[in-house]
């Protein structure tokens, strides 16, 4: 567990993951019953961009800095839940920021620093419950939830070398548990063989009725480089290809760093066909 999202917060893969979460969370929330959000790999909550950690690394330079003050009106969501929030709000401060009072909220995290700053986060706020364990295992414990409505997201480390495959067992697994939820599972894009492969994965008894949404910024070949950031959307809600194309066009319009980039929404099925 070496992974610290404090390295990465803000950088283009957060923007094109939390934009669509938020669009997600929305969506949930067009009924007026409750939702049940699950955050399995939640990280600290929010991320001071002035930090030596971020600065070191400098990824939020290329992400959320080139975003800010965007007039496109498929950004104003996000951006202005990012300037609301201040400093750079990860996954479980966005959700938190959009939940009504008949929501709730679980988030989970192993990693003893993260976990105290998270618990310190959301402390006495009762809608939000917080988890010392592991995401994949949390997906049988918190699942189904007695709402019956509701969202599953899952953003793994990618630091082990069979994350791919344990992603796809938890989508399975997700789904099995929860077959009516709505899941988006984060994965990194760094060379497109290895993107196809856990595609076909998802094909063999996966999850039914999913999307992928992907944006490159670079060409993805180099299997060195984070190329681009991808979400498998399960169960969209109804008018996730528009809004997520829309917003896709928009972080690619200032995200994008060579003619190699691209963004496209696909079922699994096929290969992905580039809108831009
Ligand atoms: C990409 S970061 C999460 C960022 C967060 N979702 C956000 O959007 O702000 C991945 C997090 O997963 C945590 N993690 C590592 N192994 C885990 C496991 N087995 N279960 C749950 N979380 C884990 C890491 O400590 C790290 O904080």
């Amino acid at each position: 567990m070496n992974y610290r999202h404090a390295y990465h917060a803000g950088n283009f893969a957060d923007c094109v993951k939390h934009a669509l979460l938020l669009w997600l969370v929305r969506a949930l929330q067009r009924k007026e019953k409750p939702a049940f959000f699950l955050d399995t790999h939640a990280g600290r909550g929010r991320y001071d961009l002035a930090s030596p950690e971020a600065l070191q690394t400098g990824e939020w330079r290329e992400g959320i800095a080139l975003l800010r003050g965007d007039p496109d009106p498929a950004l104003a969501d996000y951006l202005g839940a990012v300037e609301r929030l201040g400093l750079y709000p990860g996954s479980p401060r966005l959700i938190r920021s959009l939940l009504r009072p008949i929501d709730r909220l679980a988030c989970c995290e192993p990693h003893p620093e993260e976990v105290a700053a998270l618990k310190r986060e959301f402390a006495h706020d009762p809608q939000v419950a917080i988890h010392r364990r592991d995401g994949f295992e949390a997906l049988g414990a918190l699942l189904p939830p007695r709402e019956r409505r509701g969202l599953t997201f899952i953003d793994p480390p990618f630091e082990a070398e069979d994350e791919f495959a344990r992603l796809a067992e938890g989508l399975r697994r997700a789904q099995r548990r929860f077959p009516s939820g709505v899941i988006a599972a984060w994965y990194p894009i760094k060379n497109q063989a290895r993107v196809r492969q856990f595609h076909a994965m998802l094909q063999e008894g996966g999850p039914q009725d999913a999307l992928a949404a992907e944006l490159w910024r670079s060409t993805p070949l180099d299997p060195t480089r984070l190329n681009g950031s991808g979400l498998i959307i399960v169960n969209p809600p109804f008018g996730f290809p528009e809004a997520a194309s829309a917003l896709l066009r928009a972080l690619h319009a200032r995200l994008a760093r060579e003619t190699g980039s691209g963004y496209a929404i696909a079922p699994l099925d096929g290969a992905m066909t580039r809108l831009s």
